[in-house]
């Protein structure tokens, strides 16, 4: 933004009750009437809405659904009015050597990223898009995996506490609410082959979303915390109690492993008791899902009686879907 639109925006703000003139900001900032009119038409791209009225002046009347910045960076928060993906700025922090937890948060993600190679739509004003690295000390890659398991039952917890939304988790790292993806966690590692220098855990979540803002193709599929809750929801404010909560979570996991959370997952698991087709790097096995294990496998128990520990992969349902 540049500094006159700044200024026009402060003065719009302080008197958003009221019309100020065209002449008033003139006279205020310094510049030409016909500078102010510019400057008002590049804040109306920028997605504020300003009233013009004859005689009267400009007024603000709605602000666009934007990320704050400098709320952000004033808690060390690497924030991006866009960018390829979080996931690519962390990796890039951990060969710059940036410490643990540190944080990354984007508006808008260009090339966001899914699990098994997806693509991950993320526009700008409705979503969260952030990815944290962590530094975990002595870790071993097999032991990483529930760690995104960890990821999700932390978010769900803190969704039901402090928004009251139902958030559930489908086995390893959708998050679902009524039914639908709210959103998603993509884990990657940095190591070597016996121990994991860096974790990257990126989440996406549709926090405003209207039915409308996603493609009739994924519509019956995808829903957001604005549908489920009938509201609106403050992102910047969403971001830093789950980065708190996160934190403090990635802090016990790393002291105490995937156990104390097992507790949370199963509270919020839409996965057991479902028969499921799960995929995974050896191929494909249906069953029963039956719960998961105190390290993060989920349990499948086939129609032999077989229990299969499924460590890795997806599963879809065999019938019905994941409704709560
Ligand atoms: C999935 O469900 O497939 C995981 C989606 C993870 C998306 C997030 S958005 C922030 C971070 N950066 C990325 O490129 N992907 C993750």
């Amino acid at each position: 933004m540049t500094k006159s639109e700044d200024l026009i925006l402060a003065e719009l703000k302080n008197n958003q009750d009221k019309y100020t003139s065209g002449s008033e900001l003139s006279r205020g900032l310094g510049i030409s009437r016909a500078a102010v009119w510019k400057q008002i038409g590049s804040l109306r791209r920028r997605g504020y809405e300003i009233q013009a009225r004859t005689n009267r002046g400009y007024r603000l009347a709605a602000e666009p659904d934007c990320l704050d910045r400098a709320r952000l960076e004033k808690e060390q928060v690497h924030y991006y009015r866009a960018i390829d993906s979080t996931n690519l700025a962390a990796r890039i922090l951990a060969a710059e050597m940036a410490p643990g937890y540190s944080w990354v948060v984007a508006e808008e993600q260009l090339r966001g990223r899914g699990r098994l190679g997806r693509s991950w739509h993320s526009p700008p004003g409705s979503g969260l898009w952030f990815s944290v690295l962590l530094r975990p000390g002595k870790l071993l890659p097999a032991a990483a995996a529930p760690l995104t398991l960890a990821a999700a039952a932390i978010l769900a917890d803190s969704f039901k506490d402090q928004y009251d939304l139902p958030l559930k988790i489908k086995w390893p790292n959708d998050l679902i609410l009524h039914g639908k993806k709210m959103g998603g966690i993509l884990t990657e590692l940095i190591c070597e082959l016996d121990m994991v220098s860096c974790l990257i855990v990126g989440v996406g979540l549709n926090i405003n979303q209207k039915q409308t803002d996603f493609s009739p193709g994924i519509r019956s599929l995808a829903t957001s915390a604005r549908l489920a809750g009938g509201r609106g929801f403050n992102r910047t404010e969403m971001f830093l109690f789950l980065k708190k909560r996160l934190e403090e979570g990635f802090h016990r996991f790393f002291e105490s492993g995937f156990a104390p959370f097992q507790p949370l997952w199963e509270k919020a698991d839409v996965t057991v008791g479902r028969e499921v087709r799960a995929t995974h790097p050896g191929g494909s096995v249906r069953g029963t899902a039956i719960g998961i294990s105190a390290d993060g496998a989920l349990l499948l128990e086939d129609s032999r009686g077989r229990v299969h520990h499924i460590r890795y992969g997806e599963i879809s349902p065999e019938k019905g879907g994941f409704a709560d």
